[in-house]
């Protein structure tokens, strides 16, 4: 790639204008005294060169954090590559390790989860109490004959249920596949036929900005198309009405009636998979991204050491929801594998009143505050003095994630809220990565709109396609160049896309989709992505997945999509569409159409216009030159035109 083409993808991204960013890389932000004098790892450049010189014995080290039932015998297996197997010959279990190993230690009687929803319900769960409802479901599911191997699917809101499902899973050695619950019916259905789901776990319904929202029609309809599934098992969460089909559905309530509150832990091998999580990709149809139970935990328990530098005490609020890797990580097994209280909000932070999100900080005395560059705008859009009104002595860390962070946003989140003396920690990772991996440890010096450099034990550059360095400033592909062990292991089911999406790209190293470069002194900007994916709030979504939903609809014949940049959500969908023969295109039919892909897609599918075109600017074989359409849309330079017909 060269410098003008970057230049372009920068100014058409999310991670600002290039002037912001250049002149942000001009700017270190010091570490606080305070903050050096507690974090756990105090020098951070020589944590990541020791860790280069080594890094099977640095990750080897991470992995003793954890509770083995057998030791490994080998730390990383490339006999296969790149189906990378790590501690070959261990045995352990990552419900075991969030849950199990605090028991009858002093930390069983500390608060695990502490939730509370729109309405102002709120609860609380110790470790014990929280085994005490996994195991409860565990034996549930057994007597349904759940066992290892089978597949769950996991449809819920951000509730303590969603947490004691995923786990009791994890505890049995079924693989979990949460699906986000703003996904529609057909969304779901897919990914439930994709893993043949056994059982799909879900609610009466959930809270979304003071409305009801039914999530278990949702799941009736995904279902009746669905020949795997034997069971629903529906937590009461809203207790609105629902329709049960007693043949099919039982209460989660009802499942758990009488069971014992003690169950066995599946003794795992390290290579076993522990769940599937859905990502978007380059076809309509979604990846399963798998990931194991030896590896997986070694990644997120290490990060939430180092880079949340995390202390008996602190109270951990990620605003993801469990149904993104930010979830399943950040929210889920990390906080509780490093033994600490995590936060589980369901609703928007912005709701019932705009600061709600500050004054959640102030009640919950949260010290570590983990959200998106999307809730940071829109809250910088709402005025200083929402955040101003609230005293957040509390607050330790700030993090950033989901997309890129524009310098300005991060100024504003390091000084209206980390009053200029906490450290904004950007993290660059993805669900295939399992856990953070580009990313500051507290001691740090900082830049606005950097994620810094690589986490100590992890081997990401910026390369050209051909696989060579580009010079600092030059932009490029960024890339993991040796295996980690929370790594994506395979696309389930299909091997072939594992090796097709990540490996074939440039030779030998993990392609990861992004672009960005490197500053003189070696900081990454991570700047969006090279293929045809949107982000959306942070959300990722297939172009093609959305393409698909607009031709699903009868006056569609053809479709092309693409993100426009939006001031909060970083980007939003512009769809170019030729109808069919006798449909006309007017305003009723835009809105239809966009009601349609909502429908299909769900509302994370947020579009901005509808246009109706003649024609699709298109390769020889037929491919939409999406890159085309953006240029005209933002008025660039067409770039390289000679592959257009
Ligand atoms: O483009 C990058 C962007 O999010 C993508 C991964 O999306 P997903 O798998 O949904 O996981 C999101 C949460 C980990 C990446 O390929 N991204 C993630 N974090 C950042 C980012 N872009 C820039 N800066 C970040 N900190």
């Amino acid at each position: 790639m060269t410098k003008k083409t970057l230049k372009k993808a920068k100014k058409v991204g999310a991670g600002g204008e290039l002037t912001d960013v250049l002149l942000a890389s001009k700017k270190i932000y010091k570490p606080a005294v305070k903050i050096t004098k507690e974090a756990v790892v105090k020098d951070w450049e020589k944590a990541r060169s020791e860790a280069d010189k080594d890094p099977l014995k640095y990750w080897e080290e991470a992995a003793k954090d954890l509770v083995w039932f057998k030791p490994w015998t080998q730390v990383l297996d490339k006999s296969q590559k790149p189906f990378y197997k790590w501690f070959i010959g261990g045995q352990t279990n990552l419900a075991y390790n969030a849950i199990d190993r605090w028991l009858n230690t002093p930390c069983e009687d500390k608060i695990a989860i502490m939730s509370e929803d729109e309405t102002g319900r709120a609860r609380k769960f110790t470790y014990k109490e929280v085994a005490r409802e996994v195991n409860k479901i565990v034996n549930g599911l057994k007597g349904l004959g759940v066992k290892k191997g089978d597949r769950i699917a996991i449809y819920m809101p951000n509730i303590p249920e969603i947490a004691f499902a995923m786990l009791a899973c994890a505890k049995i050695g079924a693989m979990h596949s949460v699906v986000y619950a703003g996904y529609s019916a057909t969304a779901l259905q897919d990914r439930i036929n994709d893993a043949s789901a056994k059982i799909v776990f879900t609610a009466d319904g959930s809270w979304r900005r003071g409305k009801a929202i039914n999530l278990k029609t949702v799941v009736d309809e995904a279902v009746k198309n669905c020949p795997s599934v034997e069971k629903v098992i529906v937590a009461k969460n809203n207790n609105q009405e629902v329709p049960f089909n007693p043949a099919k559905d039982i209460w989660l309530a009802d499942l758990v009636k009488d069971q014992s509150t003690e169950s066995q832990c599946a003794a795992m091998d390290a290579e076993d998979p522990a769940f599937v999580l859905y990502t978007s990709g380059t076809t309509s149809k979604p990846k399963g991204v798998v990931h194991v139970h030896g590896g997986y935990p070694v990644g997120v328990l290490r990060t939430m050491k180092w880079i949340w530098d995390i202390k008996d005490n602190d109270i951990f609020w990620c605003t993801a929801d469990p149904g993104w890797i930010t979830g399943h990580s950040y929210i889920i097994y990390g906080p509780l594998m490093a033994g600490v209280t995590t936060i589980m909000y369901e609703g928007t932070p912005d709701f019932p009143e705009q600061d709600h999100i500050w004054s959640m900080v102030e009640k919950y005395k949260v010290t570590i505050l983990y959200t998106a560059p999307t809730l940071i705008r829109a809250m910088m859009s709402l005025g200083d003095d929402l955040p101003d009104k609230h005293e957040m002595p509390s607050l330790r860390l700030l993090g950033s994630v989901g997309e890129p962070i524009n310098p300005k946003a991060w100024k504003w989140y390091y000084e209206h809220i980390g009053k200029s003396k906490r450290p904004v920690l950007d993290t660059w990772w993805q669900t295939e990565t399992g856990c953070n991996m580009i990313s500051p440890l507290p001691v740090t010096p900082l830049k606005a709109g950097s994620a810094t450099k690589p986490f100590p034990g992890i081997q990401a550059d910026i390369l050209d396609m051909k696989g060579k360095k580009v010079p600092a400033g030059s932009g490029g592909y960024l890339v993991i160049k040796s295996p980690w062990p929370s790594m994506i292991r395979t696309v389930f089911n299909a091997p072939e896309r594992y090796l097709k999406t990540y490996w074939h790209e440039i030779k030998g190293v993990f392609f990861t989709g992004d672009i960005g470069f490197k500053d003189k002194d070696g900081y990454f900007f991570i700047q969006g992505r090279t293929d045809d994916m949107l982000k959306i709030a942070g959300h990722r979504l297939g172009t093609a997945e959305v393409e698909s939903a607009f031709v699903s609809h009868p006056a569609v014949a053809e479709c092309g999509v693409i993100g426009v940049p939006d001031e909060i959500k970083g980007e939003v969908i512009k769809a170019f569409c030729i109808l069919k023969k006798g449909f006309v295109g007017d305003d009723k039919l835009k809105d239809e159409l966009k009601l349609h892909v909502r429908h299909t897609i769900g509302p994370v599918a947020v579009m901005k216009d509808v246009a109706f075109v003649d024609s699709l600017p298109k390769t020889r074989s037929g491919k939409i030159m999406r890159r085309i359409l953006k240029a005209k849309e933002l008025g660039l330079p067409l770039g390289d035109t000679s592959a257009l017909i």
